[in-house]
C-alpha cells in the first residue's frame, strides 16, 4: 500500500511516498524548514505545502515530536505548547483533508526498524534512541512496543536533563567535536543500560550516520549499531503506522 509519511521535527519536515509492504520510499524525499513559532497552524500549512509538492491524494502517517496518546499531544518539548491537549490526528485531517494518523516520532522510526531495519527478527528488549534536535526513544520487547517512553527527559547522574546535553542540537550549538560529544552521549547510553538491560541499542537520526567518529567513546555492553534507514527511519514508520492504524479502524467497521 502507498501511503505519505511524514516525520515532523524540531528543524525540518520531511517527506516521502512510503511502499509499506517493503518500507521503500518511492517518491522523492523533500524536507522543509520548520516554522517558527511550530503552532498547530503554521505546522499545518507546512504540511499542506508538503502534501501538494508530493501531488499527494490519500492516507498520511506524521511522525511526531511529542508524546501522542491516541492521537492527543502531550508534551511540547520541541513545539509551540499550544499543541498541548490537541488532537493532532483530527486537527490535521480536518486541515489537509485525508485521513491523518500521529503518534511519537520515535516510536514510529523504530517501528520502521524493527519491520525492515537493523531490529528486523531481533526477540528480547530492544531500545531505539534518535538523535535530533531532542532525543527521542522507542522500547521495544520481543518486537512490542511500549509507546511514549520519553526517555531523552531523563536526569543524568550530573543532573543534567539529557537532550540538553547529548542532543544533535547541542552538539551544534556548543560546538562539541565528536568524541567531546560521544563522551556525553556515552553517559547517557551508560543511564540506559543500567535502567533498561536492553538487548540491542539502534540509534537513528542525524548524528546515526557518523557512528563510526565515536564509537570509540561507547563504553556500554549492549551492542550498539546505526539504523539501517539511518534519518528516513521516521518517514518509513509513519506510514507504517497509518497502515496499521487503517487496517484496525476497517477491522472494526461493522
Ligand atoms: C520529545 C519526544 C521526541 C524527541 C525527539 C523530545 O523532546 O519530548 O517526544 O520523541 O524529542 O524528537
Amino acid at each position: 500500500m502507498k501511503i505519505l509519511g511524514i516525520d515532523v521535527g524540531g528543524t525540518g519536515i520531511k517527506g516521502a511516498v512510503v511502499e509499506t509492504t517493503t518500507g521503500e520510499l518511492i517518491s522523492e524525499r523533500l524536507r522543509v524548514a520548520s516554522p517558527q513559532p511550530a503552532t498547530p497552524e503554521s505546522v499545518s500549512n507546512t504540511i499542506q505545502g508538503l502534501v501538494a509538492q508530493q501531488h499527494w491524494s490519500g492516507p498520511i502517517g506524521i511522525g511526531f515530536p511529542a508524546a501522542i496518546q491516541h492521537g492527543v499531544a502531550r508534551t511540547a518539548a520541541n513545539i509551540d505548547s499550544t499543541f498541548i491537549g490537541l488532537s493532532v490526528a483530527d486537527y490535521l485531517s480536518a486541515q489537509i483533508g485525508y485521513p491523518v494518523w500521529v503518534a511519537n516520532d520515535a516510536d514510529v522510526a523504530g517501528l520502521a526498524e524493527m519491520r525492515f531495519g537493523a531490529g528486523r527478527g531481533v526477540s528480547g528488549v530492544v531500545l531505539i534512541i534518535t538523535i535530533g534536535t531532542g532525543l527521542g526513544t522507542a522500547l521495544f520487547s520481543d518486537g512490542h512496543l511500549l509507546p511514549n517512553t520519553e526517555l531523552g527527559h531523563i536526569l543524568l547522574d550530573n543532573g543534567s536533563e539529557a537532550e540538553h546535553y547529548a542532543s544533535e542540537a547541542v552538539r551544534d550549538t556548543q560546538k562539541l567535536k565528536w568524541k567531546e560529544w560521544g563522551d556525553r552521549f556515552n553517559r547517557y547510553l551508560i543511564t540506559m543500560e543500567n535502567l533498561f538491560w536492553p538487548d540491542l541499542i539502534i540509534l537513528g537520526g542525524g548524528a546515526s550516520k557518523k557512528l563510526p567518529k565515536y564509537a570509540s567513546r561507547i563504553t556500554v555492553q549492549t551492542p550498539v549499531i546505526p539504523a539501517h534507514f539511518l534519518n528516513q527511519a521516521g518517514i518509513i514508520g509513519a506510514a507504517l503506522f497509518a497502515e496499521e492504524s487503517l487496517k484496525t479502524t476497517s477491522l472494526n467497521q461493522p
